[in-house]
């Protein structure tokens, strides 16, 4: 293929590099999969409505979240296990988001240990907690990342068990070996290695995590917690009187329970129900730059891209994880300044096309 222009033809590059196994992982969701086609679609059936004769001759896509200073609002979601996909694994993740400027949400089930990829690189890191039925080692797992350097934490709280995965099962999904979930090593191999399907999984998440434990988990660190994977609008202002400083609305990217309405549809009830009281992300589709106006104009803060930098990843490790980054973020100036909104506070329903 000549020189990828968009993040669709990365998603060919990495089907033509990885084997059918690990290309599925990242491509399927749950069941029949009508959730990771919705994220998709409902972004494609939004209209723009653009403002003319705006000076667009400057643009700023500047932010502050949770206290930090971004240079644009895209962040990688966490995603599992990264050397399926690179020898190199999270280490080169980081590389790419560092040369990038954006911000990596390291995973707790990543191939690589938090403390092995902070030390690699001067990119911003977040971490992703997934919740493990032993507290102490839940405890001592944020106290690592917050050690580690990482400036926020972000509970996975979607997962109390794995979705459907029926593509996964088809392909026969496993660790490949010499491959584990490095931050789990302490909990032995049965729990690093432990298959998605199998018996062993039970040890890997929390399926009685309920809000009492979130308290508990803030009590014992200064990051600011983040809950990824909130729907509806009655747990986004639960979370709000939790104290919780952010929320990530999120489907999993159709990966856990399928028929769930597309990220985009649910952030509109979210973002009212939470009053501006916390900021609100969004991930689940995005694919284009246009589609990062349109979680803005309907409220999102932020968003995170998934896949697109799996796909950079498989294709050509660290850089091409900063190519997709800076390709969305071109494609997003261009959308602001055909918008006539060369500044975020400018991106607002006005931007929408009303429906009839
Ligand atoms: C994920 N996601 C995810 N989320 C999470 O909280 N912990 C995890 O370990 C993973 N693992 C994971 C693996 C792979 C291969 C994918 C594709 C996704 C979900 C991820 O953080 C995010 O919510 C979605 O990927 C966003 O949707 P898009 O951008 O992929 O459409
Ligand atoms: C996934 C899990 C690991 O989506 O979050 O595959």
């Amino acid at each position: 293929m000549s020189t990828p222009v968009n993040l669709f033809d990365y998603e060919s590059l990495a089907r033509e590099r990885l084997s059918e196994m690990a290309y599925g992982y990242i491509a399927s969701g749950a069941a029949d999969e009508i959730t990771l086609r919705r994220n998709r679609e409902c972004f494609d059936l939004i209209r723009l409505k653009p403002r003319v004769l705006v000076d667009v001759s400057q643009v700023d896509t500047r932010l502050e979240l949770l206290g930090q200073t971004l240079d644009f609002p895209i962040l990688l979601a966490p995603c599992a296990y990264h050397k399926l996909f690179h020898p190199e694994g999270e280490v080169a993740t980081a590389h790419g988001a560092e040369i990038a400027g954006a911000v990596f949400v390291v995973g707790t089930f990543s191939t690589v240990a938090i403390e092995e990829i902070a030390q690699s690189t001067a990119a911003r890191l977040w971490f992703q907690l997934y919740v493990n039925p032993d507290r102490g080692f839940t405890q001592e797992m944020v106290e690592r990342a917050e050690a580690a350097g990482c400036q926020a934490l972000c509970i996975t709280v979607d997962t109390p068990i794995l979705g459907t995965r029926d593509r996964e099962k088809r392909s026969g999904f496993h660790l490949p070996a010499g491959m584990e979930r490095a931050n789990l090593k302490q909990l032995g191999a049965e729990t690093s290695r432990a298959q998605h399907h199998g018996q062993g999984a039970y040890s890997l998440l929390d399926a009685a995590l309920t809000w009492d434990k979130v308290d508990s988990i803030r009590s014992f660190t200064k990051l600011p917690v983040i809950l990824k994977g909130i729907l509806a609008p009655e747990d986004a202002r639960l979370a709000v009187e939790h104290g919780i400083s952010g929320i990530l609305v999120s489907n999993h990217g159709g990966r856990n329970l399928d028929t769930v309405p597309a990220a985009i549809e649910a952030l509109p009830d979210v973002v009212e129900a939470v009053q501006g009281r916390c900021p609100v992300l969004l991930d689940g589709g995005i694919r284009r730059g246009t589609d990062i106006v349109k979680a803005l104009a309907l409220g999102a803060k932020a968003i995170l891209i998934g896949r697109p930098y799996l796909w950079g990843l498989a294709a050509d490790g660290a850089e091409g994880i900063a190519r997709v980054i800076q390709i969305l973020r071109a494609e997003l100036e261009a959308a602001m300044r055909l918008c006539g909104a060369p500044r975020l506070n400018q991106i607002n329903r006005n931007l929408l096309w009303p429906d009839r």
